[in-house]
């Protein structure tokens, strides 16, 4: 049976105050010999701390909680293992959870994380979130733990967040395929649902227009970043003639290019088609799919920085973006 602080205490003769203060090596004026004998009880009877005993005194968890939108997107997992690593170094552990990329999940997933005690937050919403801005401007407003919003944010500067830029990423790869020769460059994006695939799109259009090609409203597809919004779409690439695809996400990108052989294409001979993410799955399947990379470590680095300097003080407030790079191969 797992011994409680309290019959630790009670053995020890001393408060559950003393006990933790001592096995936490706070400062007390406990004398060394008392200090001795709860460490060597402890020991003797494998006392394994309870967090929430922990809590009573220190008032800290050394739990960082992240919000996840889609834990099976490889983006969102590589980015929560750079996240961990980085919280480790700085003495904190990882509590994770995934919304299933819903607003309405974000909100009682926040809640729950900070009755739960964290100490801070970083925050990935989920792509509908833009269109439920207040109820995130009031519960941000309400809760007292500090935050970071991470890769996603509600465009306003008043929170602390880090992201990369969408506009010069959707730009990139639009560029790219126009310097391959391609004038019937398709777009799959969430446009409308999603601020990262409102700025993608206007990287896309700035390429377009820079280029002198007209975009044709008929080759932007609405996708919802996962693989069978790729798929599904893909036939009407073939229907209306495009000579290549952006597609906002590496999973959208997969998706397009399996319907595409389905249908006999050739990619990129027949349609070229570029993703973003440049996901370690495209090298591992032997894929060549160009892609905008966004470097999730520096991401995972630059959002826990932040969130232990707004920790230590919570006046401070940056908003750090960080820019993509495209890869061809
Ligand atoms: O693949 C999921 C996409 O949603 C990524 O590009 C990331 O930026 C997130 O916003």
């Amino acid at each position: 049976m797992k011994m409680s602080i309290k019959e630790l205490a009670k053995l020890a003769n001393v408060s559950v105050t003393t006990v933790s203060l001592v096995l936490n090596d706070k400062p007390s004026r406990i004398s060394e010999t008392k200090k001795k004998e709860i460490k060597e009880l402890a020991k003797l009877h494998d006392y394994q701390p309870n967090f929430s005993a922990r809590n009573l005194v220190t008032k800290t968890s050394k739990t960082i909680g992240l919000l996840m939108p889609d834990i099976e997107n490889l983006f969102f997992s590589a980015l929560a293992k750079n996240v961990e690593d980085e919280l480790r170094q700085n003495g904190y552990s990882l509590l994770l959870v995934n919304s299933d990329d819903m607003y309405k999940n974000d909100i009682s997933l926040i809640k729950n994380l900070v009755n739960r005690g964290v100490d801070g937050l970083l925050l990935t919403i989920a792509n509908d979130a833009i269109k439920h801005k207040a109820q995130y401007e009031t519960l941000l407003e309400d809760i007292k733990t500090p935050y970071v919003m991470v890769d996603r944010t509600l465009g306003n500067p008043k929170h602390p967040q880090v992201y990369f830029d969408n506009q010069l990423g959707g730009y990139l790869a639009t560029k790219y395929l126009i310097d391959q020769g391609h004038q019937k460059i398709a777009c799959l994006i969430s446009k409308d649902k999603s601020l990262n695939g409102y700025y993608r799109y206007k990287g896309y259009q700035k390429a377009l227009k820079m280029a002198h090609i007209d975009l044709n409203e008929q080759w932007v597809f609405d996708g919802d970043y996962r693989f069978q919004s790729g798929y599904h779409m893909a036939d009407r690439l073939v229907s209306q003639q495009c000579d290549a695809l952006f597609a906002g996400n590496d999973l959208m990108a997969y998706g397009a290019i399996k319907r595409l052989k389905e249908l006999g294409k050739k990619v990129p001979e027949d349609i070229e088609v570029v993703g973003y993410d440049n996901l370690e799955f495209s090298k591992m399947l032997g894929l060549n799919l160009p892609s905008v990379e966004q470097n999730v470590k520096a991401l995972g680095k630059q959002s826990v920085a932040l969130l232990m300097d707004l920790m230590k003080n919570q006046a401070i407030n940056r908003t750090i973006v960080l820019e993509p790079t495209f890869k061809k191969d």
